[in-house]
């Protein structure tokens, strides 16, 4: 689908990679890890788009990003880097290709929770545009974390009103 500079090609997910994305979410969230039949349903639940970023030498999946379209905004449901590719652009290629189809959807506005200390998440977000507009206490659990919500304007630049 796109030829990524990290090394990685961007295609649509299946249910056969929902393996290789538990694998990930355990070493990416932990206790707060979706399950498998939660990803199973995510990666072909209505609305949903989902991509992964294949690694072009090993065929490897080292990324997932999906969101959720309710036919007015999009919610940016996930995004991860497997550990040993975080800092090479993987996330931030997997951020474009969702807002590239935020945006062919026509999508408003682009929402996201983010933990108040997940400091690389908000970097990548804030570089982009997102900006926080509210607080959720408690938001992950079990770990009890609060999150930031945040929004970004799709159409800002078009001049088209909501
Ligand atoms: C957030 C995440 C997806 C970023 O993925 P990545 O592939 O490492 O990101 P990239 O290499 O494309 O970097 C994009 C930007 O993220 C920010 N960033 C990445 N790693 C960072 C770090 N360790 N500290 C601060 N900012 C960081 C930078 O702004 C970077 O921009 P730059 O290219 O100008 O340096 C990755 O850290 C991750 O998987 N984290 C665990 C899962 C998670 O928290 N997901 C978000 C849930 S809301």
């Amino acid at each position: 689908m796109t030829d990524g500079r990290p090394g990685v090609v961007v295609r649509a997910l299946t249910p056969d990679d929902v393996p290789a994305l538990v694998a990930m979410e355990v070493e990416l969230f932990g206790a707060g890890a979706w399950s498998a039949a939660m990803l199973a349903e995510e990666v072909v639940g209505p609305g949903r788009w989902y991509v992964g970023a294949q690694d072009t030498a090993s065929g490897a999946l080292v990324g997932y990003a999906g969101l959720w379209f309710d036919g007015f905004d999009v919610q940016v449901m996930t995004i991860g880097t497997a550990r040993d590719r975080q800092g090479q652009g993987v996330g931030r290629l997997l951020l474009g290709a969702l807002l590239d189809r935020a945006r062919t959807l026509g999508a408003a506005v682009a929402l996201l929770e983010v933990r108040v200390d997940n400091d690389p998440a908000l970097h990548l977000y804030e570089s982009v545009g997102f900006e926080r507009f509210g607080l959720r206490r408690g938001y992950y659990q079990p770990e009890n974390a609060d999150a930031w919500t945040m929004r970004l304007e799709l159409r800002r630049h078009e001049g088209e009103a909501r």
